[in-house]
């Protein structure tokens, strides 16, 4: 497969993890450069340290928050048909795996060669391999710590088998239409013309269910996104004073995404990395899209990609959908 992983380590006998995270170099031009634009930006995948990846579990459980247990409700109604399209003794590769519990609804009926979860957030990732290699001492897991919007660079001990990427979370929806077109080549190339993707898409819905779905009652979401400023502390060295700013998540129709900010309530001059960013009283940072798709939009788009719909499968109240998808 691709380049070497910088550091391997044997966790257990059938647990291994490959860090190739990216350098602090790299990852704090990326951040600065998104602080310095006329909207600044911070890229979602920053969301997850440890405390963010603890944060995004608290939210799968918020009554407002329905994609995750409608998800798990679609796996776990289809999983016999769904088990059928991955096949036996297949190589399961789950890009963005944070705790890996969706899995765990295939394992049995699937019985991979290998599970290779791949996440951005390390110690979460390696806690979670852990924790899945000792439920399941059958299960060879390779976790690979890498950024998946990157050539994903795989161990070179896997087993050979058809490739099944499980894309599931709608996590698809955080990237830009041209990165998760550019995602589901990848994907495309990684499985090709025998393997298949298994994919979960949250859908366009009335404005109301998706605001409050980002806008929870108790306060997490918010907690979530304004630990990024935390994480903009650790790496860039940064003063931010999450006290400072305040979550909006709102659902912009036209674009069909909901988008999330965090608004700074006074104007302020935040020290970063030697240098200060300027911020106007209501600016924003803005931190993450959710784009939510029809069906076809999203048929569509993995046929940019060269992927086609085999099957798919929708909750009766069409909120998620989850499908099966192969080389065109
Ligand atoms: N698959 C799980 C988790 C979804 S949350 C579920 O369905 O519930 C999104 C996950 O993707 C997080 O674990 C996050 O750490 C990971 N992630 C986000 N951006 C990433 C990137 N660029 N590269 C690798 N992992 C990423
Ligand atoms: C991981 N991802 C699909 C979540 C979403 O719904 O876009 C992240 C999230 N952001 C706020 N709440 C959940």
């Amino acid at each position: 497969m691709s380049a070497q992983p910088k550091r391997k380590e044997q966790a257990a006998s059938n647990v291994h993890f490959h860090d190739a995270q990216p350098g602090q170099g790299d990852v704090r031009g990326e951040l600065l450069a998104g602080l310095q634009r006329a909207q600044k930006t911070v890229n979602p995948k920053w969301f997850y340290d440890a405390a963010g990846s603890d944060l995004f579990e608290q939210i799968t459980r918020l009554p407002e928050y329905y994609p995750t247990r409608t998800e798990i409700g679609i796996l776990e109604a289809n999983r016999a048909a769904i088990a059928a399209c991955c096949g036996s003794d297949c190589l399961l590769v789950e890009p963005g795996s944070g705790s890996s519990e969706k899995v765990r609804l295939l394992l049995d009926a699937v019985q991979p060669a290998a599970y290779v979860p791949l996440d951005i957030s390390a110690d979460f990732l390696r806690e979670s391999a852990l924790q899945l290699g000792r439920e399941y001492p059958w299960l060879q897991v390779r976790a690979v710590c890498a950024d998946f919007n990157q050539d994903w660079p795989f161990p070179d001990d896997l087993p050979e088998g058809r490739r099944v990427v499980f894309y599931p979370g709608s996590t698809i929806g955080n990237l830009e239409p041209a990165a998760a077109e550019a995602f589901l080549t990848r994907v495309r190339r990684l499985i090709g013309d025998d393997g298949g993707l298994l994919i979960g898409v949250d859908l366009h819905k009335s404005s109301e269910r998706l605001s409050a779905a980002y806008n929870d009652a108790q306060g997490v979401t918010a907690d979530f996104n304004l630990n990024v400023l935390q994480r903009l502390n650790d790496v860039l060295d940064a003063e931010f004073d999450p006290q400072a700013f305040t979550h909006r998540a709102f659902y912009n129709t036209d674009k069909r995404r909901i988008e999330m900010h965090l608004v700074s309530d006074e104007e302020q001059s935040v020290r970063c990395n030697g240098s200060a960013i300027e911020f106007e009283r209501g600016e924003t940072i803005h931190t993450e899209n959710s784009y939510k798709y029809t069906v076809e939009g999203f048929a569509e788009l993995a046929a940019s990609a060269g992927l086609a719909l085999r099957q798919s499968w929708l909750d009766d109240n069409r909120l998620f959908s989850v499908h099966y998808l192969e080389a065109a």
